[in-house]
């Protein structure tokens, strides 16, 4: 095995490859400050990232155990230990994520049906992380999707794919929950309630025995159930456990919207809020195309009836598992997309505006249940909710749609 040792110089795009100085001091005074990461490149091609002198001593001294493993048994524990250990402390550093032990490059998908393979086809693609372990009660579909979808990084940005258990993800930035029965035609979301919740309240006594510190995105279904039964049991705080609530059916309302006006569905602002369920709510008093209120726009092109048109978008946005688990027996891609974008918006700690299910806090005088809101995500999950103003029928339905959940959710935590 080559065990020649060098590092790789980040400079924006450009790299530039050097031998091993003794001391950081010295790799100061010799090389160009202006660089602001460093990378060790081991000898089996990964990137070791450190910023700081305690970093550099760390890898230093890790140097000629690491030589000595790698020498005999090629990617050795040690290794990928040390890899772990130096990549915590760099996130240590991190502005962005304040919390320790939690690999920004790093995303788990536990769950690898439908949804969750589609996801992580997905991630792959997006070049997000550079780690991605699949955990399902199946190992054996875990471990399938992750070869099917490592066979196309060579298309793709280079990253780790493969099957694993919780112990694996104990330092991921994102755990995403998929895991569970999915809807069969004629069933309710809420019909799923008994079997998911059972099953996550096992996957969520694995998480908290290992302390996690990442975010758990809950997608599993009923998801706004689900994401309060993760808040309760995850040892996580609230911030940090989020679903995804009514992402997808948002992106179904602003697809349909930019159909009927014939416009780009990104420049419609418009949200469904409440239950990801029979009980959403379309706020269309909120819904607007750059500023403009939605009728008036309707009406700049040429559409008049607003009455007629926005019951049929706002059944066809309700409708749309429905419709599709019928033709096709499950919905993935579209999901699958939300999924992206939410990781995205923690990962680049954008601040976006998403309608994910958090906890309520007296909104709208609703507590003690998860529901969509748009809420502003960054990198520490849910940093607060934005109140947009809703009609009295909107608040209404909003409330109703709370107690429905509430009643569910009660009943779910009771049972044993
Ligand atoms: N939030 C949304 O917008 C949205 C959209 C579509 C589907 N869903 C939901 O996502 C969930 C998954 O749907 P799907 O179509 O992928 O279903 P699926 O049946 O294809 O996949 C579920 C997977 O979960 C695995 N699993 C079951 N118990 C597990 C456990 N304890 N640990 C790990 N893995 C376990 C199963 O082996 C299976 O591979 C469903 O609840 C569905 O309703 C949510």
């Amino acid at each position: 095995m080559n065990a020649k040792r060098f590092f790789k110089i980040k400079n924006g795009e450009n790299y530039r490859l050097i031998s091993i100085p003794k001391t950081f001091e010295e790799f100061k005074t010799n090389f160009d400050t202006k660089y602001d990461s460093f990378v060790y490149k081991d000898p089996e091609g990964d990137d070791i990232v450190f910023s700081n002198e305690e970093e550099y001593g760390l890898l230093l001294d890790l140097i000629p155990e690491m030589k000595k493993h790698i020498k005999i048994t090629g990617i050795s524990e040690p290794l990928s230990q040390t890899k772990k250990k130096i990549l915590k402390t760099a996130a240590k550093t991190n502005d962005d994520s304040s919390h320790p032990g939690v690999n920004l490059r790093k995303v788990a998908m536990i769950g690898c049906g439908f949804v969750g393979s589609a996801s992580c086809f997905a991630l792959m693609q997006s070049g997000m992380f550079s780690e991605m372990v699949l955990i399902d009660a199946d190992f054996n579909k875990a471990d399938g999707e992750a070869l099917d979808i490592s066979h196309g990084l060579p298309f793709a940005k280079p990253m780790k794919i493969y099957a694993g258990n919780y112990d694996d993800i104990t330092d991921a930035a994102i755990i995403i929950v998929t895991a569970g029965a999915n809807q069969k035609p004629g069933e309710t979301r809420l019909d799923l309630v008994k079997k998911n919740v059972k099953i996550h309240r096992s996957i969520n006594a694995e998480l908290k025995k290992r302390k996690i510190n990442g975010i758990l995105l809950i997608v599993a279904n009923p998801v706004d159930i689900l994401t309060s039964v993760a808040q309760k049991l995850s040892g996580l705080p609230p911030e940090r456990v989020f679903g995804s609530g009514t992402v997808l059916d948002t992106a179904r309302f602003k697809y349909l919207l930019g159909e009927h006006l014939a416009i780009d569905s990104r420049s419609v602002h418009a949200f469904i809020i409440g239950e990801h369920g029979d009980s959403e709510i379309a706020a269309w008093s909120s819904a607007n195309v750059s500023g403009i209120s939605i009728n008036e726009f309707c009406e700049m092109r040429g559409h008049f009836s607003h009455e007629e048109s926005m019951i049929r978008i706002a059944d066809e946005v309700k409708n749309a598992a429905y419709q599709i688990i019928a033709k096709k027996h499950a919905t993935y891609y579209g999901i699958a997309m939300s999924v992206r974008r939410i990781c995205e918006c923690i990962i680049r700690n954008e601040k976006s505006i998403l309608s994910v299910s958090s906890a309520m806090d007296g909104q709208f005088g609703i507590t003690g249940v998860c529901l969509s809101m748009p809420a502003v995500v960054g990198a520490n999950g849910v940093e607060t909710l934005v109140p947009i103003s809703l009609s009295d029928k909107e608040k209404e339905k909003l409330v109703e749609s709370a107690n429905t959940l509430k009643k569910v959710l009660n009943d779910a935590l009771n049972e044993k």
